[in-house]
């Protein structure tokens, strides 16, 4: 059943209080709930409908008086009351359920021993009968009772305000949550667990007590969790005013968890992957997603808690929003520069080609089946791009005032995209003018921009074009408000003082006489649109779209050579190494173009200079080096064509890789020798720049499959003292099949058998593998006495990683398509969540040629004619047959 945004209607009853006991037990979990419930229209009387799933109700009672059956309707899905009484009224239900048998891991469950909810979007309606939607806010507390050996550590939201014992060794706990919040933030944790303790003093003097618990073995391994969580609640007083409301700060690590982690008011639950890390065990990068999502979910207390989503179709309103929160928090911790490019290439990477197929939707979208297929890339990242566009235009000041107009407006209230963008709109007295499409307009604009420069009127002028592309239920679209921020560069390479823009005739921007700007916005609005600018002494090069200002492709009538001289040149380090990606995407493009029709590959000896250049340029930051010099992705270049043909962009690929290894052998022996480091791990910029130029440079010595380079690599991986390192060496070496490769495979399973997220990390590896025939490979480790099916983070290594290599996946067999289909089947029994990501593989299956594509299809249909499919899965499946 479609849900629409359009048929929205406020709840027929408000919840005042809800007070919860859970009797927490082996066999049987039950379930009490008291609601103080009201009418919205005191007097009318109307049905109360409460969600429930997977429940077994054990009795209800209106003010105090047991109902008989015919009082109320059961269906599987709801619990209707026909007439409730027509004022304030006391509703209490009690439930059944069974935890231990959960594995959709949504609503109640347990996880290796320990009792945990997942609640967003809609799991509380697993957990007991319940209008289960954002926008009942209620006051909750929280009574759990349990076995007190079993699980002496019982946690909700909120306050503790009793606790004790009970007879036959149990105890309890009483919790209660002074603010009020939507169901999707209830939490519950029941276990044995023990806790890193800190705390911080907010800006006002409060002192906060923190804690993040984990199995007692972990406890070390949270360090870094910590420094995080007090770095996040610093920055947010510093760069939003906003301060931490409660005294205490819980979170905790569960190794079974669909997603990276969740916000439950008070009590974040993790991902243990996004939580845990000791040098010798996580890498760089996971040090790095630790920090940004520790900060997301806090993030989310003001953006998401505080303020709320109307109904799930405002997603985008907290998670948008606390996504660029995150990102400007990861980039004050850091490089700024480095982080927008991680973040642009994974726009580009995993959005752009959801923005192009067949489950393209709006940023707010106008339908869904199932919510939790809408937790997606386009209402997360290009939500965030969204809201990064505000902060462009208005300023950072301007920004700052619309969110602060934004919480005194809506504090405690369950809002919509259209509430933010008005607060961002009247506290600047901004014409936003037709903004609001980036939320109802679903595709990746195309932006083309010519150029041409009149010396004798010394002005240069910019003509844009755009176009959105139709996609499922939006044939035509209107043109959008595109921010560009540009600078212009001299021929010395460095930015001209901008002075005077007439948009289309119009002046629209003039330089104030004693500050000189570089770097100005054009707005773009129009279908097609013109901007000049005057006082311009010589032909520049334009520096388009600095900082990515706005989430489009753009091509330029840009040459080879300008963009090679962007790349030596531009002050923007973004579009510095934007440059360099647009000629490498030409450049392979090209190559597959010649591999397709069986031309020699010959790779243009300037690239190979444009790299040099960059790799041996030591005024410039090392991540930045391994950034610029690290190609396109695969899925990026075959997004680009026709007809994507992942067997050409792989060769292709591999192709320049060797070519840039043999003709900069020298260059990148000398880039490893020069950055070892003999001394402690530690999580900085400085280090982590000296790791990643390291190993990138290791990853293309290594693809030479040479003795001495393997050599080289085998030293590596030998010596290295933290796991960025060796695993980073591993990588290197297991691009070549051999057996070194499965030597240095079967050392590190020995080493780190009793670490389940290393050894996650070494069924990724194994998984994404390009060695042809790799199918065979993934099909024996879903065997692997350290593989579990129903574990999401083991799935996502071993089958998403899988998917994550275009040349088996995409194996013109049909193997890796079949694989896929079968495993999918076998995981919606469950988990429908997970399942449901793993088809999403299938969906751009009309990207490829008639082959492939009637493989692919024929597993969508197998999938589609099973029995007893979920609705997650279903979604996924029919609209990317439909589409
Ligand atoms: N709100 C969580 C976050 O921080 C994600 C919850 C995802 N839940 C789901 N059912 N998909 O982004
Ligand atoms: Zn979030």
């Amino acid at each position: 059943k479609e849900i629409l945004l359009k048929d929205y209607k406020k709840p027929a009853y408000l919840f005042d209080t809800v007070d919860l006991r859970f009797q927490l037990g082996e066999d049987k979990t039950i379930v009490s709930s008291k609601i103080f419930a009201l009418p919205r229209i005191e007097g009318v009387s109307c049905p109360l409908v409460l969600h429930g799933h997977d429940l077994k109700l054990l009795s209800i009672k209106v003010d105090g008086k047991e109902l008989k059956k015919e009082e109320f309707q059961l269906d599987v899905r709801h619990l209707t009351l026909a007439s409730p009484p027509t004022s304030a009224f006391t509703l209490e239900i009690v439930t059944e359920m069974y935890p231990q048998n959960n594995t959709s891991l949504e609503g109640l469950y347990k996880s290796s021993g320990n009792f945990c909810t997942q609640c967003e979007a809609e799991g509380f309606r697993k957990i007991t009968y319940y209008q289960d939607r954002p926008d009942v806010m209620a006051k909750y507390t929280c009574r759990i009772e349990a076995d007190k050996t079993l699980y002496p550590v019982l946690l909700s939201n909120g306050n503790l305000i009793e606790h004790g014992d009970l007879e036959d060794g149990k105890h309890y706990a009483l919790w209660e949550d002074p603010f009020k919040k939507p169901s999707y933030l209830f939490a519950l944790v029941a276990g044995q667990l023990e806790s890193r303790d800190d705390s911080f003093v907010t800006c006002s003097g409060r002192k906060v007590s923190l804690r993040i618990w984990t199995p007692s073995h972990d406890v070390p391994k949270t360090a870094h969790a910590m420094y995080s969580l007090k770095a996040a609640m610093k920055w947010d007083e510093e760069v939003f005013g906003l301060e931490y409301d409660l005294d205490l700060f819980n979170i905790v690590a569960v190794p079974d968890f669909n997603m990276g982690a969740m916000e439950n008011k008070s009590l974040n639950i993790f991902n243990s992957k996004l939580v845990l890390a000791s040098p010798e065990t996580a890498t760089d990068a996971d040090y790095a997603a630790i920090l940004g999502v520790i900060g997301h979910e806090y993030f989310h207390n003001w953006t998401g808690n505080r303020v709320t989503c109307r109904d799930w179709f405002q997603l985008s309103l907290k998670e948008g929003l606390t996504v660029f929160r995150d990102q400007e928090f990861s980039s004050d911790m850091g490089s700024r520069t480095v982080k927008r490019i991680a973040d642009v290439s994974r726009l580009r990477t995993y959005q752009f080609p959801q923005d192009a197929g067949p489950m393209a939707h709006p940023v707010r979208p106008h339908s869904y089946i199932k919510m939790d297929n809408f937790y997606t890339v386009t209402v997360y990242e290009k939500g965030a791009e969204v809201v990064r566009m505000y902060k462009t235009l208005l300023g950072s000041s301007g920004f700052r005032k619309g969110m602060d107009l934004y919480f005194k407006r809506h504090d405690g209230q369950a809002v919509t995209c259209e509430d933010f963008f008005a607060a961002m709109r009247d506290a600047n007295d901004a014409d936003l003018s037709n903004f609001l499409l980036w939320y109802s307009q679903a595709g990746t604009p195309h932006v083309k921009v010519t150029s041409s420069f009149d010396p004798d009127a010394r002005t240069y002028t910019l003509r844009f074009s755009q176009e959105v592309p139709p996609t499922p239920g939006q044939p035509v679209k209107e043109p959008m408000f595109i921010p560009v921020a540009i600078g212009l560069l001299d021929s010395s390479g460095k930015d001209m003082p901008l002075t005077t823009v007439y948009n289309d005739g119009v002046l629209q921007m003039i330089a104030s006489s004693n500050q000189p700007v570089f770097t100005t916005v054009l707005q773009v609005k129009k279908k097609e649109e013109e901007f000049v600018f005057s006082d311009i002494p010589e032909r520049p090069i334009p520096s388009l779209l600095r900082g990515y200002s706005a989430p489009v492709r753009l091509d330029s009538d840009l040459t080879g050579s300008d963009l090679f001289f962007l790349l030596a040149h531009d002050s923007d380090e973004f579009t510095r190494w934007e440059a360099g990606q647009v000629l490498a995407r030409k450049l392979m493009l090209s190559l597959v173009a010649d591999f397709q029709q069986k031309k020699t590959l010959v790779l243009n000896p300037k690239f190979v200079d444009g790299i040099r250049t960059i790799l041996c340029n030591s005024t410039l930051d090392k991540e930045f080096i391994a950034k610029a010099i690290t190609l396109p992705g695969e899925g990026e270049i075959m997004d680009m064509m026709a007809v994507a043909d992942p067997d050409a962009v792989h060769a292709v690929r591999s192709f320049i890789k060797k070519q840039l290894a043999l003709q900069l052998k020298k260059e990148f022996l000398t880039t490893v020798i020069d950055n070892r480091s003999s001394g402690p791990y530690d999580f900085n910029h400085h280090d982590m720049a000296r790791r990643a130029l390291k190993n990138t440079s290791l990853a293309y010595l290594a693809s030479l499959d040479e003795p001495e380079l393997t050599e080289l690599a085998l030293h590596e991986y030998k010596s290295a003292t933290n796991m960025t390192e060796q695993f980073a060496a591993l990588t290197a070496i297991a691009q070549n099949p051999g057996q070194v490769r499965d030597d240095v495979l079967s050392d590190f399973y020995s080493r780190w058998q009793h670490d389940f997220l290393v050894v996650n990390k070494w069924f990724a590896l194994q998984a994404m593998s390009d060695i042809p025939g790799n199918v065979v490979n993934v099909q024996k480790l879903l065997n692997h006495p350290a593989f579990d099916l129903r574990n999401p983070n083991k799935v996502y290594s071993l089958i998403g990683g899988f998917c994550g290599s275009p040349v088996n996946f995409h194996a013109k067999d049909g193997s890796g398509y079949k694989f896929l289909g079968e495993i999918v089947l076998l995981l919606d029994k469950l988990n429908p969540q997970v399942a449901s990501r793993m088809v999403s593989a299938f969906s751009r299956w009309r990207r490829y040629d008639e082959t492939r594509q009637a493989l692919a299809k024929a597993q969508l249909e197998m999938i589609m004619s099973a029995n007893g499919l979920s609705e997650n899965v279903y979604e996924i499946a029919s609209k990317s047959l439909a589409a």
